[in-house]
């Protein structure tokens, strides 16, 4: 079976876990699915094969296909499949660039995984499953923004937040695609750690998340622009506290041009993920400007992507 998921962008970012092996978040967060970055995963499954074979965007890579070995062998116990798999995933997606391929990675596989034993499971179970390879995952099996819930095991999920906004975009400056610095796992154990500053980005979180659903449904850019400014901003406060920076110098000059296009009227405004990567935030009224802006850069205007699904 071959599915397809498409990338999602946390205006309200997921960072920390309460349960390292259930992939539990501290806090809720909230997502738009793009539709310019996506991953293709093909599984067959094969009662003659005695382990995975794997292929990642063509390639043997082996720190990857350990993760995926590990996910194949918790998807075999959750969905009770004994059999190994043909495994090949093409990512049209800079890999661990933090343009967030582990999103769609993992939701791809959860559902192509699925469909191959013969299930047809609820979104919100897929999102579960998805969950449980890398928490950013739970949003891409949904289009258009997402909310994912702090909960148990179960409760956990991501839900669509019903909102018909056609004009919404999100830019990407592809500042860097080299392999990002360090892994997002390892970067949020440590945030965790720091247990004042840590409370202190739950606890903000908690509020912004609510502000930010407001301003969504009143479809007001500027305020759903500097909600995700500012909770990016903390997030990354908190990131270099703990000695790791994700931003380069090319990421501080592109957030200084993108502040002068504010003052000049144009709605554009940053968030960040763990990788040097800048997403502006925006509508169509502005996108001509803010290309005109950055025909230094790389590109890519992206609007709503579709809902995880299957690729015949
Ligand atoms: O699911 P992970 O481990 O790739 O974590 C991603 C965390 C951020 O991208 C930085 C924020 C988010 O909510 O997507």
């Amino acid at each position: 079976m071959k599915a397809r998921a498409y990338v999602n962008f946390a205006l309200i970012k997921y960072w920390g876990k309460k349960d390292e092996e259930r992939r539990l978040p501290h806090q809720s967060s909230l997502s738009f699915t793009v539709d310019k970055l996506y991953t293709d995963t093909l599984i067959l499954f094969d009662d003659n094969l005695k382990e995975d074979n794997i292929l990642i965007n063509g390639n043997i890579n082996l720190e990857a296909e350990k993760r995926v070995v590990n996910y194949l062998n918790i998807l075999r116990e959750e969905l009770n499949v004994k059999s190994y798999v043909h495994f090949s995933s093409t990512n049209n997606v800079p890999t661990a660039a933090g343009l967030a391929s582990s999103a769609s990675s993992f939701a791809s596989i959860a559902l192509a995984f699925s469909k191959e034993a013969g299930l047809d499971l609820s979104k919100e179970e897929l999102s579960r499953l998805a969950r449980l390879g890398s928490g950013s995952a739970s949003r891409s099996i949904y289009s258009n923004f997402a909310i994912w819930k702090t909960g148990n095991d179960k409760t956990s999920v991501a839900k669509p937040l019903k909102i018909d906004w056609p004009e919404f975009r999100i830019i990407v400056l592809m500042i860097d695609t080299n392999k990002k610095r360090a892994s997002s796992t390892n970067a949020m154990e440590i945030s965790v750690k720091n247990e004042e500053l840590y409370s202190n980005w739950v606890k903000e979180s908690k509020l912004d998340l609510e502000l930010m659903i407001k301003a969504i449904n009143q479809k007001d850019i500027d305020l759903v622009g500097k909600i995700a400014e500012k909770n990016s901003n903390h997030m990354h406060d908190l990131i270099e506290s703990t000695k790791i920076t994700y931003k380069t110098k090319d990421s501080l000059k592109a957030i200084k041009r993108i502040e002068a296009l504010r003052e000049k009227g144009i709605s554009a405004y940053y968030t960040m993920d763990a990788g040097p990567n800048i997403k502006i935030i925006t509508t169509t009224k502005y996108v001509d400007d803010i290309l005109k802006e950055f025909d230094d850069i790389e590109t890519l205007v992206c609007k709503s992507g579709d809902e995880a699904h299957i690729i015949k």
